[in-house]
């Protein structure tokens, strides 16, 4: 596809510029779309249209409402989208993170959908369909949707460029058809979709699902060796792209060593030298399995008290999404139950749980990996999750061991990590015990298989595929249309 022209679109901007007293500060965001994204759009020097929710973000565009970033060596251009408080609670907090977000991930927490959250869903839809049109310079577009905050967009734009290759990716698990029929809006969340070229997954079983919830609720034609939909006159691939980070690392270039990192961390946080330490880096988000993760922990102290002193868990929470109930209680449930296990098992010199529930930059997040001896993944659903990829990638000495639940797809990749049900306290308990205890010679190889997963599956290898697929695709439908 040369010299076509790339737009990404996505809730949340790469950069993020904060009004502080002394100045403005810079900050990248808690997100694995983010991360995964970022690489790819500098590639490509592409459009990166995003809600501008930064407190300085109106400071630092021109009067376009663009900006060229990354501020210290720009490759693309940021244009960002403005919304009212009214927008992001409906579109935002409402629908997409108290509707889909809890309906595509089953993590028990009940989805709510109200007519007033979809109503203004629809109209930033709307929104950003307009600033895509106004971005693009012709009309055949590359246009890249993410995500669950935007289901109907590919259509909307498929209306206005109709000869656009839109690839949507959905960055979260899609659940069978069966849950998905909650959805008061299914029919139209689905036929958004279907605007698209090519709707992506990270894994065949979300794909498979997708495909059945079509099947159940659209009158399409499915062809299901080729996983396409047709519908409304546009046919979509329907195909599995499993997301991954940048390869080489660029973070590796200049992180300390990990000798550095080790004593670095451990002063940082009150720690003893010689600590064992396990991490969990993620959003404070229910999805993650947070607390499950600490019931483990207390359960490894409880049957194998010679850890106590020996073994500290490091808990780094970005706070996410905080006005809504569903996040604010998981936070006091998450500190009370760390300060329940320091009550209980914390002694002078030693403490357990060590949970912050801060945004951490991603050099200071790359130093923990480095200076982990386990990483936790438990989370209870998730689309790919590149927590787990970045710690394999952030240990270039091969050593350290991961923990990956079952129910993440980067399980499907990783298979070196030790993989657990984040729903069996007990399992999780041993597998932490084997992790503590695991010889450095079984580390080395463990890690240094998946770092070779991670490095050959690299996100510009997953962007690539799915750009072949659309070359393939706009090929065909030009030689169907001489
Ligand atoms: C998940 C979603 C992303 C989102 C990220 C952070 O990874 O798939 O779309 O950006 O969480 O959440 P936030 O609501 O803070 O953007």
């Amino acid at each position: 596809l040369p010299d076509a022209q790339v737009i990404v679109v996505s809730n949340r901007e790469p950069y993020i510029h904060n009004l502080k007293d002394d100045g403005i500060e810079l900050v990248v965001p808690a997100s694995g779309l983010v991360s995964a994204l970022e690489p790819i759009t500098r590639a490509c020097a592409g459009t990166w249209i995003a809600y501008g929710g930064g407190s300085a973000d109106r400071l630092v565009v021109d009067d376009k409402d663009r900006l060229a970033v990354p501020p210290d060596k720009p490759a693309y251009t940021l244009r960002r989208v403005w919304l009212t408080e009214e927008e992001q609670q409906g579109y935002y907090l409402g629908f997409a993170n108290e509707g889909l977000w809890p309906l595509c991930h089953i993590a028990f927490t009940r989805p709510i959908f109200r007519l007033s959250d979809w109503e203004t869903y629809q109209a930033v839809n709307r929104k950003f369909a307009d600033t895509v049109v106004a971005e693009a310079r012709n009309e055949r577009p590359i246009v890249l949707v993410q995500d669950y905050h935007f289901a109907l967009l590919p259509r909307m734009i498929r209306e206005r460029l109709p000869d656009a290759i839109i690839i949507t990716f959905w960055h979260i698990p899609w659940p069978n058809s069966e849950v998905f029929s909650i959805c008061p809006w299914r029919e139209q969340i689905l036929e958004g979709l279907l605007g698209s070229s090519i709707v992506g997954f990270h894994t065949q079983f979300h794909c498979n699902n997708f495909i059945e919830s079509v099947d159940r609720f659209l009158e399409s034609r499915i062809e299901r060796e080729d996983a396409a939909i047709s519908y409304g006159g546009q046919t979509s691939l329907v195909h599995p792209y499993p997301i991954s980070i940048e390869w080489p690392p660029s973070r590796l270039e200049n992180a300390p060593t990990i000798g550095e990192c080790r004593k670095r961390i451990r002063e940082k946080f009150g720690l003893s030298g010689d600590i064992k330490l396990c991490v969990g880096v993620e959003r404070l988000d229910y999805t993650k399995g947070i607390l499950d993760r600490f019931q483990a922990f207390e359960e490894l102290l409880e049957g194998h008290p010679e850890w106590i002193g020996k073994v500290t868990f490091l808990q780094i929470a970005a706070p996410s999404r905080g006005t809504l109930p569903a996040y604010q209680q998981l936070h006091e449930e998450c500190m009370s139950k760390a300060e329940a296990l320091n009550l209980r098992y914390g002694r002078e010199g030693y403490v357990p749980v060590v949970m912050v529930a801060e945004h951490h930059s991603q050099d200071q997040v790359y130093e923990i990996y480095r200076a982990a001896d386990v990483c936790m993944v438990t989370s209870l659903h998730d689309g790919m999750n590149l927590v787990a990829k970045e710690f394999v990638a952030a240990r270039d000495d091969e050593q350290g061991v991961l923990l990956l639940s079952m129910f993440a797809g980067a399980s499907k990749e990783l298979l070196e990590a030790l993989i657990v049900n984040p729903y069996d306290a007990a399992m999780m308990a041993d597998a932490l015990l084997q992790a503590l205890t695991m010889a450095p010679s079984e580390q080395g190889q463990r890690m240094k298989s998946m770092r070779g997963v991670v490095r050959d599956n690299n996100v510009y290898r997953w962007a690539g595929s799915m750009l072949l697929d659309a070359a393939r695709l706009r090929k065909r439908n030009d030689i169907d249309r001489a």
